[in-house]
């Protein structure tokens, strides 16, 4: 389903450009809008060319005979024939130049407290996690499930993958159990690394406890890696579960790192689509580790002394490829950030970027919005004298919210970097360059070298000029592409290749301006940001009628001013829920954390006599999105819907 044109208005008029920074652009690595265009033609025109120059920025075992193969749209495949290792990339050799030079600063949850991590330590703890793996039986290819709070432990174990060929699949430590063992089952893993417990602002999470309800029953899971976070002490089965630190300490430093081909998956990252659920999105070994290192290197203008503060969590895509793959491959100094911005108040990344010496800074649209609610004087806290460039992902951000992030946390003198993609995107294809790039707030800008974007219409007719509007699409494959769905490829091409034939589609809709900037208004389909979050409509409202007093649920967006858009859901109840009607909400929220995790839980579940629907059954979900958005008065058109009056007692029902 595309919701097409979208309920909710497009961007604001285009707001006037903002010049780079002449201080900045003297000394960044693309200067200017001629290089950038010049290097961009040169990107799209001779791709074949520019990507073999890029490629020699990695570490080969043996390099590629070809650069792509993009021929058939969703059977890309890039540099067949080269052999690599990611660890050997993003450690070994770092380890070798510059062995005391600080990989990983971790930062605590609690206040003032880090821990650095050496690249020569990440080296030798990566290769003790490696063996560990190898020592129960993990071999190349096969799935190993990372269910961890942000501690260094959780890149080990990434990295110790990649090492012998495992393929992780790191889950966000918010998802609850059952969305766990989803992911667990559809990915088959056969071991999983969690920590006893997560402290995350001022609260305990306890994982182990969370992870032991995942795998009752299950046989799948043959061992259970489990982290000392805290003291707590946790119920450890016999035969599957051990400490992870006992376990390392019986191993050896060293670890052969696999020679792996450029296409071998690297992980397996689940995220939210439209229908059904959760698509476990495969990236590939050469071509993901080339584009995040690429983007990060130019994009935040990444330099061998940045530390590169990116306060996303590894449970993500910006985790995987902005804390750890592109940064560490760069030999960059990245940050393992386990708190939360509002702890314990609304100055923690200010301050924290001030002891850590943060040059780089990323975060998303809702954590600002949620920073500028709490005023300015908690940014004051920070000095901020050593962040360089700024970077927001996930979301739209609104223009004014992008103003308060330049003038007051960057007072005015730090470039933003507004950055679009995606979970299959594997890095960003949408953003300034902070030397080149003429700024406008809200507007992701420019595409990155060798990504072509184009707007179509909804019958699939490209939209060529500026000032225009339509679905945004990439046109051709750029290295760090997803390559399937693990396990469902007809899914992958059916979701991204068919709708519109030989495109990408990337489910967004976009505008490009009369300067051909980009501003992408939101997702076109069933799927709800939250936060920065990506939540399919479809997976909740399945939460929902689990449950034995519902028998249908709807669940829509509607804007809300910190996290972007919320959830509100509808249901009709079944003739024999007897739930009373001041039950209904909270039962229903609970049901639903219970089912994904508190990150899904509705704002609101409202109980109504019916749904409105077409005369086919379907439910129309735009008439809800209407109502509920206070846009009663443009439902549009109606004259699918089976029975009319539906929509008259919804009205009545939230007066
Ligand atoms: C949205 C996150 C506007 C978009 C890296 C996309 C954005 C979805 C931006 C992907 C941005 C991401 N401006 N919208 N700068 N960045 N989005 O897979 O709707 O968690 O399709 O990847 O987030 O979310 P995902």
């Amino acid at each position: 389903m595309v919701w097409w044109p979208p309920a909710f208005p497009l961007m604001p008029e285009t707001s006037k450009m903002i010049p780079t920074k002449k201080d900045f652009s003297a000394k960044a690595r693309i200067r200017d809008m001629d290089e950038y265009k010049a290097l961009y033609q040169r990107s799209v025109e001779t791709p074949e060319a520019f990507w073999k120059e890029q490629a020699q920025s990695l570490t080969w075992m043996h390099p590629p005979d070809a650069v792509c193969d993009t021929s058939v749209p969703g059977e890309h495949n890039w540099f067949s024939g080269g052999r690599l290792n990611v660890a050997v990339n993003c450690v070994d050799r770092h380890a070798a130049a510059t062995p005391d030079k600080t990989a990983i600063i971790w930062a605590k949850n609690e206040p003032g407290e880090y821990e650095n991590i050496t690249f020569a330590e990440l080296k030798r703890n990566v290769g003790r996690v490696a063996n560990v793996l190898r020592s129960l039986g993990v071999r190349k290819g096969d799935r190993v499930c990372i269910y961890m709070p942000m501690i260094p432990e959780a890149a080990y174990a990434m990295l110790a993958c990649a090492r012998i060929g495992a393929i992780h699949s790191v889950v966000f430590a918010g998802f609850s159990a059952e969305a766990l063992r989803d992911r667990i089952v559809d990915a088959e893993a056969k071991v999983l690394f969690t920590a006893n417990e997560g402290l995350r602002g001022g609260k305990k999470i306890e994982l182990k406890r969370i992870v032991d309800d995942a795998l009752d029953g299950m046989t799948m899971v043959e061992s259970v890696l489990v982290a000392r976070r805290t003291d707590a002490d946790v119920p450890m089965k016999g035969g599957r579960d051990q400490w992870l630190d006992e376990a390392m300490a019986q191993q050896r430093a060293a670890c052969p790192a696999e020679w792996m081909a450029s296409e071998d998956p690297l992980f397996i990252l689940y995220t939210s689509g439209s229908t059904g659920k959760p698509k476990g999105l495969v990236h590939s070994t050469a071509g993901y580790l080339l584009y995040t290192s690429l983007t990060h290197r130019y994009i935040f203008d990444a330099r061998e002394d940045d530390v590169h503060f990116c306060a996303a969590d590894v449970g993500w895509i910006t985790g995987h490829s902005y804390i750890v793959y592109g940064p560490l491959c760069n030999g960059v100094t990245t940050v393992l950030f386990e708190s939360t911005p509002l702890y314990p108040d609304a100055s923690r990344y200010w301050k924290t970027a001030d002891d850590i010496g943060a040059t780089l800074f990323y975060t998303s649209p809702t954590a600002l919005r949620a920073l500028m609610r709490e005023g300015d004087e908690p940014v004051k806290q920070g000095k901020r004298e050593s962040i360089r460039v700024l970077g927001t992902v996930g979301e739209p951000i609104n223009p004014e919210v992008w103003r308060w992030y330049h003038d007051v946390v960057g007072e005015e003198r730090c470039p933003i970097v507004d950055t679009w993609w995606q979970t299959e995107t594997g890095g960003i294809l949408i953003s300034p360059l902070p030397g080149a790039t003429p700024l406008k707030p809200g507007s992701a800008t420019l595409p990155f070298f060798g990504i072509k974007p184009l707007l179509v219409d909804a019958n699939g007719n490209r939209i060529e000029g500026n000032d225009v509007s339509g679905l945004l699409c990439i046109e051709g494959s750029w290295p760090s592409q997803a390559r399937t769905i693990w396990g469902d490829h007809q899914r992958f091409l059916n979701t991204y290749f068919t709708a519109f034939p030989g495109l990408y589609f990337t489910g967004d809709g976009c505008r490009r301006d009369e300067d051909g900037y980009y501003w992408i208004t939101g997702r076109v389909d069933d799927v709800i940001n939250v936060s920065g979050h990506r939540i399919g409509t479809a997976e909740i409202e399945s939460a929902l009628v689990s449950h034995d007093a519902v028998a249908e649920a709807a669940v829509v967006p509607k804007p809300h001013d910190i996290k972007g858009q919320g959830i509100h859901a509808f249901v009709v109840l079944t003739e024999s829920s007897d739930l009373g009607a001041d039950e209904v909400s909270g039962t229903l929220k609970q049901q639903v954390r219970h089912a994904i995790g508190a990150i899904a839980t509705p704002e609101e579940v409202i109980a109504v006599d019916a749904l409105p629907k077409t005369r086919s059954g379907k439910i129309m979900r735009r008439v809800l999105r209407k109502i509920i958005a206070g846009e009663a008065h443009q439902l549009g058109d109606l004259s699918t819907l089976a029975d009319p009056t539906v929509v008259d007692q919804l009205l009545e029902k939230l007066k």
